[in-house]
């Protein structure tokens, strides 16, 4: 599977440029703001409908504009799968696969599987828990549109037990059947993100070995708020413990919107005891440790986005990841400086919103 090109009208810095990729290793060079990241930001919105960087539509706009206008051809084998996303200022959103348009979001996920890695992944670990579990919804949500499904459900009667524990006059039996449809939600959601952190873990495990010339052994632990494992009743008795202090917090205390995980190296907590380097590492390990997951669930290599950090890497570790890269990955390379590699790389330059083919 791969990207065979992107037409991107009215999105960011773009006003309306189409351009077509090579399976292979794309690199984009230009100057500081003239619209790298903002190509790559693009490439992801089209797999998943979603921002890394931001989850307010009107900021996705050309400021000149009204609406974006995005539409990937996807090449999977012989088929030629198109992918169009639009959204306005006033919040409408409009997506198709192939000219038929989609009801829910989510029917979108598994048909181009990204990976991105930024500078502000460092965040993963420095972060506080809202950044990881993003990353293990958005990560989750790519290869499971059941996933999507059920957290959004999750996400609706969180908002209305929330709003309901805020008002002034609570109905009682209102709040135990929102309760009741918060514990049905929560088994699936924890059971899901267990699993995906588990073989997340074990792979990230693998990789990160390997770049730290074996010295270093990353784990990844979830910190559930409500254990996996539970029955629904005893997912009940968690919710029906924190009753009271909801009652003076006015908020759902417990639950799969607190989880968390931590990245550990050799038992020690990267956050707190981690170098720069070190968290960079662990962060790129998982990174493509969720390149062999993708593979293995859903039998085809996701693109891999890299912005601004290829080049922050050591010779060893670039030659290595590129390597690696090479006629398995299409992968997307942003940077302000050209790379100095003997790996074949098809270069384009970005200059305020136009992309070219450098020669
Ligand atoms: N909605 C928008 N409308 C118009 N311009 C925008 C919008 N959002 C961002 N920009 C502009 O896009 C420009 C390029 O952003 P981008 O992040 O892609 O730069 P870049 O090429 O990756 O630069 P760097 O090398 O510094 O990372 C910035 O100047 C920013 O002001
Ligand atoms: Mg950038």
């Amino acid at each position: 599977m791969h990207l065979n090109s992107i037409s991107l009208k009215g999105w960011r810095n773009y006003q309306e440029e189409k351009v077509y990729f090579s399976p292979g290793i794309n690199l984009f060079l230009g100057n500081n703001g003239q619209g790298k990241t903002n190509l790559l930001e693009a490439i992801y919105f089209l797999s998943c409908g979603q921002s890394p960087r931001t989850s307010k539509i009107e900021e996705l706009i050309n400021l000149s504009g009204k609406y974006f206008y995005l539409k990937g051809e996807i090449c999977r084998g012989e088929i030629i799968h198109a992918i169009e996303m639009g959204g306005a200022r006033d919040g409408r959103r409009a997506n198709k696969i192939d000219g038929i348009p989609l009801q829910r979001l989510a029917e979108v996920s598994g048909l181009l599987n990204t990976v991105f890695f930024m500078p502000e992944d460092l965040y993963l670990v420095k972060g506080g828990p809202a950044s990881r579990r993003r990353f293990l919804d958005l990560e989750i949500g790519q290869i499971s549109k059941g996933y999507r499904y059920t957290l959004g459900n999750y996400k609706k009667y969180l908002r209305e037990r929330n709003a309901l524990l805020k008002s002034r006059v609570q109905d009682k039996i209102l709040l135990q059947v929102l309760t009741e449809k918060l514990a049905d939600l929560t088994g699936p959601i924890v059971e899901r993100r267990n699993e995906y952190l588990q073989k997340l873990s074990i792979l990230a495990r693998l990789k990160h070995r390997k770049l730290s010339g074996n010295i270093e052994e990353l784990n990844l632990k979830y910190n559930w708020s409500i254990e996996p494992g539970l029955s629904h009743q005893e997912i009940l008795e968690r919710y029906a413990e924190t009753r009271l202090l909801e009652q003076r917090y006015k908020s759902t205390l417990v639950g799969p919107h607190k989880d968390d995980f931590s990245f550990i190296i050799n038992g020690c907590d990267l956050k707190a005891f981690g170098s720069q380097g070190q968290q960079r590492t662990a962060v790129l390990s998982v990174k493509l440790a969720e390149i062999e997951l993708i593979k293995a669930e859903t039998n085809k290599y996701p693109l891999l986005l890299l912005d601004d950090v290829f080049s922050e890497l050591d010779e060893d570790r670039k030659a290595l990841l590129l390597e690696y890269l090479t006629d398995r990955v299409q992968t997307f390379i942003s940077s302000a400086e050209p790379l100095q590699t003997k790996a074949k790389v098809v270069p384009y330059w970005i200059e305020a919103g136009r992309i070219s083919e450098r020669i």
